[in-house]
């Protein structure tokens, strides 16, 4: 395998929606620049000598033909949007080392008995609509149009912004696979933590995945002038936001493996001198135990819910996504183990505190994830790095991992 090839390609990939003023990333869904990394991936494939297609929300598949075209495929990849001021390689490192291990493999003329399928989903992040993981869950036949009519920040509906970039929402059933064609699902992702960092290696195998829980709050009190309005006679929604964040921050932190992140918070109008009339802001909660954040959320609900109604304030709390945490399959955890191995690694499993598009695959397929060591654990960053060595390395756990998979038994 060329480590030099993917690196390029990482680096290539990583400048398209690249700010020179921070370094970081921005490749929302279904924009120019989302596009533009789409067709980069579909030259790769093309390269690579895969045979590319297009479904349906706009995901971008390469495929290997199996020696036997009609057996279950096996899936890799991952997704190749980012969050806004992201970095190279959540998400792209999956795809551009899927794509290298299946470009070995052609160059080398190794050939497997099944059909293997490089996937670049739509919209992991979430970031532009407040639902993630689009492509991987139209993929297991779950993405409904009710969820279609989420919004980004200008209220342009997913549906909306698949028929400008040229989608066609409406035929979205078309994009569910059928579970009985389909081996597995095995996806090479950074870590984004330290727990590889710290033990010293290079590369890890992912256990399971702690599940993303999303809600809006939005606050509605009375606007008013910041300098004659007296602190007793005010209903000030931000006031009563902020209550509602410290009793989330000190909450969570009672709780081991629970986090919490309150990432967008709007203030409205938004002047110096006044008491905004809303306010809105976000919760992203999760642990990998599905009770213990259902509990948490639970309290945070209640608690809200009190402290507006004494300071008359309107509250409404919306479900962006409930994603429940995921077991990887020991099937997959086997075939990377021994992968390891192949590779002179010594085995080591993790669990995953960030989501992955293989979450949506645990009732559709066996599901498994691969990681490779980030730097100080940082990601959703611009400061987000992996070494070429690193990201070589676990090309190469991945390339065994989709050879056993892909061989008959
Ligand atoms: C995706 O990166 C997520 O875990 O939010
Ligand atoms: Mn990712
Ligand atoms: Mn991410």
């Amino acid at each position: 395998m060329k480590e030099d090839r993917l690196w390029r390609r990482i680096m290539e990939l990583g400048s398209i929606g690249a700010h020179e003023d921070s370094g970081g990333v921005t490749r929302l869904s279904f924009t120019e620049e989302e596009r533009q990394a789409k067709n980069l991936v579909i030259q790769y494939m093309k390269e690579a000598g895969l045979a590319v297609r297009e479904d349906v929300i706009g995901s971008v598949i390469g495929r290997k033909e199996g020696k036997n075209p009609l057996a279950p495929v096996v899936l890799t990849g991952s997704h190749i949007d980012t969050v806004p001021h992201g970095g190279k390689f959540d998400g792209a490192l999956g795809v551009l080392a899927a794509i290298e291990a299946l470009q070995h493999m052609n160059e080398q003329g190794i050939e497997t008995d099944h059909p293997i399928e490089v996937m670049a989903f739509t919209d992991e992040e979430g970031s532009r609509f407040g639902l993630g993981m689009l492509g991987s869950r139209a993929l297991a036949g779950t993405l409904t149009l009710e969820q279609l009519t989420q919004t980004d920040e200008q209220g342009l509906t997913i549906v909306e912004a698949m028929r400008r970039a040229g989608y066609e929402p409406g035929k979205l059933r078309e994009a569910a696979g059928n579970p009985a064609k389909v081996k597995g699902y095995v996806e090479l992702h950074i870590e984004q933590g330290t727990v590889l960092e710290r033990n010293n290696l290079s590369v890890g195998i992912v256990s399971g995945i702690a599940g993303p829980l999303w809600l809006q709050f939005t606050l509605t009190g009375q606007a008013g002038h910041a300098g004659a309005t007296p602190m007793n006679a005010r209903r000030d929604p931000l006031a009563c936001a902020s209550e509602i964040m410290s009793f989330i921050y000190q909450e969570t932190r009672k709780v081991p493996n629970a986090v919490a992140t309150v990432g967008k918070i709007r203030a409205l109008p938004g002047g110096v001198n006044v008491i905004p009339e809303q306010v809105e802001f976000t919760l992203d909660l999760r642990d990998i135990d599905e009770s213990v954040r259902n509990q948490l959320e639970g309290k945070v609900r209640a608690y809200a819910e009190q402290v507006s109604r004494e300071q008359v304030i309107q509250l409404e709390i919306s479900l962006l996504q409930r994603v429940a945490p995921a077991p990887c399959s020991s099937e997959i955890i086997n075939a990377a183990e021994s992968a390891c191995q192949q590779a002179g690694l010594s085995p080591f499993t993790l669990v995953s505190g960030a989501g992955h598009d293989g979450m949506q695959f645990t009732d559709f397929c066996p599901m498994g994830m691969i990681f490779v060591r980030s730097r100080e654990g940082i990601s959703h960053s611009p400061l987000e790095w992996s070494t070429p060595e690193d990201c070589q390395a676990g090309t190469e756990v991945l390339y065994h991992t989709l050879f056993q998979l892909a061989q008959a038994r």
